[in-house]
């Protein structure tokens, strides 16, 4: 495990304390206040023939904010130990790349194709300091798969996977749209204020399990008929319950009233 994950490993406590560590440990790049201008040729690499490598592309599309050499900048953090999982979540999520430095990166369609990102993937990965590798997943066990994660991602994520705001305008996104890959890539590298979670706190078949039930939820969602409670997240369900109790409280309250006068 290296000593970036180490840092990063709040697995039960994660809401309380791994937003403040990761926003400590987060690139200075976001507190600039710089007018950056949008990467030359991102969007645009795809349409060139032939296929540019991925030196061509970092070079086009990422150098301007993590270095030639993927040291970083004012504009964005070091790739260099990343790890292949990093970068794989970030391109196929279409995370990266970013035009500006927004303060969280959204989930978007992919600016590259499979091939591109697997070339950008080796190409980050030529920098050297190693990191988790893309996982491997395979069916796992539902039910086993919801107990963690009601334990481990329900905090931040909802209990329906609808996501929910965090700290500081940044938010834990709906999980509807990952890929079980995805899922995996996120749970090993923690991105943004996520927590890593290294294999001695979730094994791989107990990843397997998690992605599984992400996927279930997504089925759950779309079995409701995409209910709007479910994207509301934890607190608005709170509010709805609280109005509830109070409608029983005043429906009881009248009955009295109309007791009494009788
Ligand atoms: C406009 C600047 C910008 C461009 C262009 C850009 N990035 Fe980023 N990148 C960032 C910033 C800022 C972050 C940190 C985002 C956050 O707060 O989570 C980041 C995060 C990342 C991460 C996660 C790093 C970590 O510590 O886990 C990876 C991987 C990454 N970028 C890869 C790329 C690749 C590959 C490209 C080119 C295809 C690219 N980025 C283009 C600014 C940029
Ligand atoms: C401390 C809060 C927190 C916890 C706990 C947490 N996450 Fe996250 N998660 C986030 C945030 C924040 C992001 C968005 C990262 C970014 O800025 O790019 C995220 C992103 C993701 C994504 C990417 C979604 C997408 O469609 O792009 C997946 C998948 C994910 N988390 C799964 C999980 C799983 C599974 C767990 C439990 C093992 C978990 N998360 C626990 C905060 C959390």
């Amino acid at each position: 495990m290296s000593e970036r994950s180490e840092r990063r490993w709040h697995p039960r406590r994660a809401c309380v304390f791994g937003a403040v560590l990761a926003l400590a440990a987060g690139p200075a790049a976001l507190a600039a206040p710089t007018t950056p201008s949008p990467p030359a040729g991102a969007g645009t690499a795809a349409t060139a023939a032939p296929t540019p490598g991925g030196e061509q592309l970092y070079r086009q599309s990422c150098a301007s904010c993590h270095g030639e050499q993927g040291r970083g900048s004012q504009r964005g953090p070091s790739l260099i130990g990343v790890g292949p999982a990093s970068v794989d979540f970030q391109l196929s999520t279409g995370r990266m790349p970013i035009a500006d430095e927004k303060p969280q990166p959204r989930r978007a369609e992919p600016v590259f194709s499979a091939d591109e990102i697997a070339a950008l993937v080796d190409h980050v990965a030529s920098f050297g300091g190693g990191g988790p590798q893309i996982p491997q997943v395979a069916p796992g066990n539902l039910q086993a798969g919801r107990e963690l994660f009601a334990a481990n991602c329900a905090p931040c994520h909802g209990a329906t996977g609808a996501g929910a705001p965090l700290t500081d305008g940044r938010t834990a996104p709906a999980l509807y749209d990952a890929t079980p890959v995805q899922v995996a890539e996120a749970v090993r590298v923690g991105p943004g204020l996520m927590p890593v979670f290294p294999s001695q706190v979730l094994t791989d078949q107990q990843v397997d399990d998690l992605a599984t039930y992400v996927r279930r939820l997504r089925d759950e969602r779309l079995d409701r008929g995409g209910n709007p409670l479910g994207r509301l997240g934890p607190l608005p369900e709170g509010v709805v319950a609280w109005i509830v109790t109070l409608g029983l409280l005043v429906t009881a309250a009248r009955w009295l009233g109309r007791r009494a006068g009788q």
